[in-house]
């Protein structure tokens, strides 16, 4: 009986630890400049320190360039505005933050006020819009969800359809797309490279295996995490930091993931 309570205990604490234990996973890509991004993605109004002041620490740390934030900043079960706009604020002093809609924004009937409280604060709000840096350019498309939030039909032309209007790249062309699944259709507006999220590594991953599920794939998702440097476009989809419908994430810690490009010969 002690014996089982122990280990209930230990087990409890280990599971507990590496979900509020963010982690910092590090890739490198060659590109046309030098730079380095910070990826941080479905933080779902999770907080990680007092108010937010431990991740945003982290990121300053990091030194990044550019923040890349593609979506599910807040969470619709349980929205908390002024949260959001707290650790954005806080983003915004680091360096520009980059910011697309996730499936979780599109369920918002007071979308267009939050964003008007959030563009108060220097953010980069891009809705299939581009913004030109020195060096690249940033594409943030609005989530599929957007077009429907249950038939993956409409989904897929709804992204077909705004991705025929994506004007041709000048430079770099950085993507930020939700929803990796779609991944096929996105690569249709020329990216150098895609960043995505709302997997959250699969929720579950198990050891020597990929996530065990993802809305929108199911079970044993093939676009779960990590860096996909092997596709014709690569893809970065990050693990996430919030918890949304199930709260514990298994032998899944939150994740920033910091992008250092690196010139080219
Ligand atoms: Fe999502």
């Amino acid at each position: 009986m002690i014996v089982s309570l122990v280990i209930f205990v230990m087990l409890t604490a280990f599971f507990v630890y590496h979900d509020r234990h963010v982690c910092v996973t590090e890739y490198e890509i060659p590109a046309p400049f030098a730079a380095k991004a910070v990826l941080i993605s479905d933080l779902h109004n999770a907080s990680y320190g007092r108010d937010n002041r431990k991740l945003c620490k982290r990121i300053e740390q990091l030194n990044p360039d550019m923040i890349l934030m593609p979506g599910d900043l807040i969470d619709s079960r349980h929205t908390d505005y002024k949260k959001a706009r707290e650790i954005v604020t806080d983003l915004c002093k680091i360096a520009p933050v980059f910011f697309s809609m996730g499936n979780h924004e599109s369920r918002k009937s007071d979308l267009d006020e939050f964003l008007a409280f959030l563009k108060q604060e220097n953010l980069h709000i891009l809705r299939d819009e581009i913004h030109e840096t020195d060096y690249c350019e940033i594409l943030g498309l609005d989530d599929a969800d957007f077009g429907s939030p249950d038939h993956s039909a409409i989904k897929r032309e709804f992204l077909r359809n705004k991705l025929n209007s994506i004007p041709p790249k000048k430079k770099y062309r950085i993507l930020l797309a939700h929803q990796p699944q779609f991944y096929d259709l996105y690569v249709k507006c020329d990216p150098d490279l895609i960043v995505s999220g709302h997997t959250h590594g699969g929720q579950i991953r198990l050891p020597f295996t990929k996530g065990l599920f993802a809305p929108g794939q199911g079970f044993f998702p093939y676009y779960d995490a990590g860096f996909f440097d092997d596709l014709k476009v690569p893809l970065i989809i990050s693990r996430g930091l919030g918890p949304s419908r199930i709260p514990l994430r298994v032998f899944n810690d939150p994740e920033i993931v910091f992008v250092r490009f690196y010139k080219k010969d």
